[in-house]
């Protein structure tokens, strides 16, 4: 990931952000992709909202939409939404008597023993970690994948460090602070390619699997969260709710930034169901998944490499601002039950799909779809 800023810049107060300070936020967002504003526990869920919501003044709906509500949804354990803030969840780790209209609620910091094949062994536990998964926040059928995703953090437990091991054959392990969120750059990804996996990477689009954290829960996750191992075991489609064909995405490999035109190789890598190859006129499907994970897994390794990893380190109120359409992120880390974390997420649906490589570029329509 390219450097993060460190320069701070004194701007009116999130809740009351001027438009000429917003246009600020707007370029530092675009160009840095990860933007941290220190001291801010005192944003409300309302303002949290509308500070997302300005990327996209169209968008009105949270990022997955109701399908969080889905038992079987992967994602269902990990967020609660705030009753009379629904595009914002409330996500974390321990036993939380009140919080904004919720009560008595327990949050559970993700394990990556709940979604891995393997796992690191209870003696090592809480020292060594892993990334959970790697993902961009987005509902990947029917609803367009966020502009930006705002994280807040209310309590953070007293911390500590962790390796973070990838645990794939390369010895790659990484030091980070205890709970951190990990980002890395989609360009950065896109970058470290041969020219050949570039033009690859421009003319492909991905296609996901319908109801996709449905789709994927009998499945796990490969030991650096970078997508999934095939053993067959992903739901089948006659098991899923129904399947509305036109709510099926098919998306660019590469995802082009509005301001710097730069594309990103942006795939999520555990709901990717099926490649279309792209050569002049003609597309080839390629739907043998686990060919179709391998070759993802190919493409985006490279970009996941520690060096490449921006591991943010929280301390209460900051409020971490991304680029969701140019970088994947993970949790990492795993706390006692004791240890109390608070955290207010906010993303929303899009109003419009991520533009692709133009036709110059060997991509196909300049914006992409639903299939
Ligand atoms: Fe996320």
């Amino acid at each position: 990931m390219s450097p993060i800023p460190k320069d701070r810049k004194k701007l009116t107060p999130i809740p009351s952000l001027t438009d000429a300070d917003f246009s600020v936020v707007r370029t530092a967002l675009f160009e840095h992709q990860v933007v941290v504003f220190k001291n801010q526990s005192h944003v409300s869920p309302r303002a949290q909202f509308e500070l997302t919501q300005r990327f996209d003044p169209a968008a009105t709906s949270y990022g997955h939409g109701a399908t969080l509500d889905a038992k079987r949804s992967i994602l269902h354990p990990d967020l609660k939404t705030i009753p009379h803030q629904p595009q914002v969840q409330v996500i974390g780790n321990g036993f939380v008597p009140s919080y904004e209209g919720l009560t008595k609620i327990t949050l559970k910091h993700p394990h990556h023993r709940t979604f891995h094949a393997t796992a690191i062994p209870d003696a090592e536990d809480r020292d060594f970690t892993r990334f959970y998964r790697w993902h961009i926040d987005a509902a990947l059928y029917g609803l367009a994948p966020p502009i930006a995703t705002t994280l807040l953090a209310v309590r953070v437990p007293g911390g500590r460090l962790q390796t973070c091991r990838y645990d794939d054959g390369t010895g790659d392990e990484l030091v980070v602070p205890l709970g951190t969120t990990a980002f890395v750059s989609g360009y950065a990804m896109y970058d470290a390619l041969s020219a050949a996996d570039q033009a690859l990477a421009r003319t492909t689009k991905v296609e996901y699997a319908p109801h996709p954290y449905i789709w994927m829960s009998g499945a796990k996750s490969r030991p650096d969260g970078l997508g999934m191992v095939s053993e067959g075991k992903e739901i089948p489609l006659s098991q899923l709710p129904e399947v509305e064909e036109d709510k099926i995405q098919i998306l660019p490999m590469c995802w082009r930034n509005p301001v710097t035109g730069k594309l990103a190789l942006q795939i999520h890598p555990s709901a990717v169901r099926k490649l279309h190859l792209g050569d002049g006129d003609r597309t080839t499907v390629l739907d043998n998944l686990a060919e179709v994970r391998e070759l993802v897994h190919r493409l985006q390794r490279p970009g996941i490499a520690p060096q490449l990893v921006y591991a943010h380190d929280w301390e209460e109120g900051d409020l971490v601002l991304f680029h969701n359409r140019s970088v994947l992120h993970s949790v990492v880390g795993a706390f006692a039950p004791d240890e109390v974390r608070l955290f207010r997420q906010c993303n929303v649906a899009a109003s419009t799909f991520p533009e692709g490589p133009n036709i110059e570029e060997g991509g196909g329509a300049a914006t992409a779809v639903a299939a």
